[in-house]
């Protein structure tokens, strides 16, 4: 693996791993307000962000490079609704999108193939990341009254991923 492409590949690694500090910091402000079903929705996505990270980090060692983590910003959510905390997920899905791509065009010029094929699971990832956080917006969206947000908050989990 070129110098380039594992710099490139270490980047990712901390992306998906700040990501998951970003869904972490969320499920907080959700349980600041009381919003049990937030809550669980963006643990259980800081939880997957992580594993993504582990995954990137040990095909950095099995491709022999070291592993360097961080650093990290603090994050103090301020957001003032849950609209605002949809569309701010929204968005760091699709800018995580293009972050993949990249990645992969890299692995292209490079000729590294093997690196190619680990991301393609990425990128059909992203596919699912950018779907369930649009339809996301949508539903918070729709849910202009206390009476509607309360409902969404109860169902969000498996309005979202299905029964577990
Ligand atoms: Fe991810
Ligand atoms: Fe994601």
């Amino acid at each position: 693996m070129s110098p380039t492409l594992a710099a490139a590949f270490t980047a990712q690694a901390n992306r998906e791993l700040a990501t998951s500090l970003l869904y972490r910091s969320l499920a907080y402000w959700a349980e600041l307000r009381d919003y049990n079903g937030f809550t669980q929705l963006f643990s259980d996505q800081a939880e997957e962000e992580e594993t993504h990270a582990k995954q990137f980090f040990t095909y950095l060692t099995d491709r022999d490079c070291a592993v360097s983590i961080g650093p990290f910003e603090s994050l103090t959510p301020a957001y003032t609704d849950l609209l605002a905390v949809s569309k701010a997920v929204h968005a760091h899905e699709r800018a995580n999108t293009r972050a993949i791509h990249s990645l992969y065009e890299l692995a292209i010029a490079e000729k590294d193939f093997a690196c190619q094929v680990f991301l393609q699971t990425y990128i059909t990832e992203q596919v699912e990341e950018e779907a369930w956080t649009d339809s996301l917006v949508e539903r918070v969206s729709r849910s202009a009254c206390a009476g509607a947000l309360y409902n969404l908050d109860r169902h969000i989990v498996k309005d979202l991923f299905g029964e577990k």
